[in-house]
């Protein structure tokens, strides 16, 4: 994550805000805000760099770059090409997924699947955002929650039992407008117009977002256990995505399990989107709450609208 650190009562001074109601309805306490020469690229190189130190694999032993973004450096060419060259990954080729918040489960998944074809033996799969640079900082309603930020997975064929043992991937496009970031496609190409409609800006129906991500989360998160029959008393703990956490307890409470159980960072970094889950996992595994060997759920949620575990 990046080093600079915005409060809630930061936030306070530039909107009709305060911390207690950020806090109270989100969980989030403070967020990590991008220099003006930090960009996903940079985030996301540092993440990968990171991840193939962790694996011990030179970068020109990936066959595969997946990464998703929310907020990529350009329409085109993929993040994930810049970062494959900034990390001299010669022989991968690389690629960006787009599945808003849920791009990063779908990108270890297709990577995990690439891998188990055996079209290829190693994949790294980035998520990385800054996501600031989307954020309307006069809308109370959308700029409390994100944050900037990266995480990287390095995955390999092997022997080894377990692995990415199961996903689900799922999409309702007819929530296309719930949340969306709609200027600067095809679409609404940049103008004088989009610019002053604000439409480069992330807009999004709070309520009916919360409304969503509640009713598919814990059922996302029993289904990819069915499909290796397994249940929640089978597994170590969850990893979430970081949107909220009232939505986080609310699916605790569906999947009757302790909170206890939920790896939850978003007090600290907001929601990072695709960055979330990997930056989660990586804390869980430094502060030792995360072994090898250990079953666990990933699970998100977010535009498209997308889930998936
Ligand atoms: N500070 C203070 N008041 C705020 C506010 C803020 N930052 N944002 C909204 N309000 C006000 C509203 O104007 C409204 O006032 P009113 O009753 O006078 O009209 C009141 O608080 C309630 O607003 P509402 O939008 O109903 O709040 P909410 O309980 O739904 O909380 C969110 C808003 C955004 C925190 C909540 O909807 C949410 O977290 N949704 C999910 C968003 C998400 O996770 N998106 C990413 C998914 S990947």
């Amino acid at each position: 994550v990046p080093e600079p650190v915005l409060t809630n009562d930061d936030i306070s001074k530039l909107v009709d805000t305060n911390d207690q109601w950020i806090r109270d309805r989100t969980g989030i306490r403070e967020r990590r805000i991008a220099r003006e020469n930090e960009f996903p690229s940079t985030l996301g190189v540092e993440a990968a760099v990171k991840a193939l130190q962790v694996a011990n694999l030179a970068p020109t032993e990936l066959d595969l770059i997946i990464c998703t973004s929310s907020s990529p450096e350009y329409i085109f060419p993929a993040t994930a090409c810049i970062i494959q060259d900034q990390i001299g990954a010669t022989k991968a080729g690389a690629f960006d997924l787009q599945a808003a918040c849920t791009g990063f489960i779908f990108a270890v998944n297709m990577a995990a699947q690439a891998i188990r074809s055996g079209s290829i033996k190693n994949a790294l799969v980035v998520g990385t955002e800054v996501l600031s640079r989307f954020v309307n900082w006069k809308d109370r309603g959308t700029c409390i929650l994100f944050g900037d930020g990266a995480g990287a997975f390095v995955l390999q064929a092997s022997d080894i039992p377990g692995g990415i043992m199961s996903a689900v991937m799922h999409s309702d496009g007819s929530g296309a407008d719930t949340l969306t970031l709609p200027g600067g496609g095809s679409h609404f190409p940049a103008s004088e117009l989009t610019i002053h409609e604000g439409k480069h800006f992330v807009h999004m129906d709070g309520k009916e977002v919360f409304r969503f991500a509640t009713r598919v989360m814990g059922r996302a998160v029993l289904e990819a256990l069915e499909q290796v029959k397994m249940t929640t008393d089978d597994i170590h703990c969850i990893i979430p995505h970081q949107a909220n956490y009232r939505i986080i307890e609310t699916a605790a409470k569906y999947l009757k399990m302790p909170l206890e159980k939920f790896v939850i960072n978003v007090d600290r970094y907001g929601n990072t989107s695709t960055a979330s889950i990997p930056i989660a996992t990586v804390e869980a595994i430094q502060n030792g709450r995360l072994k090898s060997g250990d079953k666990v759920v990933f699970v998100g949620f977010g535009g498209g609208l997308t889930w998936g575990a």
